[in-house]
């Protein structure tokens, strides 16, 4: 059994408590779906932890903003200033060489993986690092069908922060619809596995998945999230909202 995770957001409380959930259900290894850091007060524990859980990291578009300085358009001013708070942690001199580390963490991120029927992406298998793959877009056929188009059978991804299922006939269930467990059946599908860091659908607490090969179950686990957004509070580049955001789940 696997555990996906997406969307950390430097968020060390979140994350911690999502890996002790994934080693509770007994999962063999743990893939990142991207985003690891932008947005939270812990860049660097999450790189470290990241890099020692995770078996397969996909580049976020935060963390290749971060990487390569040219890459922050798009991101509104809140986003722009973490990353760039997120670059000037990592360039700290005084941690040089561990900090050469997590840069070569980011560095050597995929933008997809490929494992036989399945791929792994932050964003989407047509677009992988930056497209957004919204419920609403059922509704815009064209996108969905070159979308399916890229997708052998089952794609795991990330990035828009809410959980769900996406079928090739086009549906899209909230875990909630689907009793948390969706059965992969003939059909081509897209999971989004929701935000460990910064859930928006919501609910407060961090989002991930498991699969079995077969099975996917969506999970939820609280986590002290008032540690992080003091954490927020405390950092002036990290605008006060990031923080009063992981309380409301939006
Ligand atoms: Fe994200």
């Amino acid at each position: 059994m696997r555990a996906f995770v997406s969307d950390i957001h430097s968020n060390l409380e979140a994350f911690l408590a999502v890996l002790s959930a994934a080693d509770e259900v007994g999962a063999k290894e743990i893939i990142c779906l991207g985003d690891v850091v932008g947005y939270g007060p812990n860049p660097k524990e999450c790189i470290d932890l990241a890099a020692k859980r995770c078996r397969l990291s996909i580049m976020g578009n935060h963390d290749e903003a971060i990487l390569f300085a040219t890459e922050t358009e798009g991101f509104n001013l809140r986003a722009r200033r973490a990353i760039i708070w997120t670059r000037a942690v990592l360039e700290d001199p005084q941690e040089r060489r561990k900090n050469d580390a997590r840069w070569g963490y980011l560095g050597k991120l995929s933008n997809r993986v490929e494992d036989h029927a399945l791929l792994f992406v932050h964003g989407s298998a047509r677009l992988p690092v930056k497209e957004y793959v919204f419920p609403e877009d059922i509704h815009k056929k064209g996108k969905m069908e070159k979308i399916f188009a890229a997708i052998k059978k089952v794609v795991f991804q990330g990035h828009t922060h809410l959980p769900g299922i996406f079928t090739e006939s086009g549906k899209f269930y909230t875990p909630e619809a689907v009793g948390n467990t969706y059965q992969i059946g003939d059909e081509k599908v897209m999971v989004n596995v929701g935000a460990v860091g910064q859930p928006r659908d919501g609910d407060p607490r961090a989002s991930f998945a498991v699969f079995d090969g077969k099975r996917v179950e969506f999970r939820r686990v609280a986590y002290d999230l008032e540690k992080t957004i003091e954490k927020i509070y405390a950092v002036r580049e990290l605008e006060n909202f990031l923080g009063d955001r992981l309380r409301l789940g939006r």
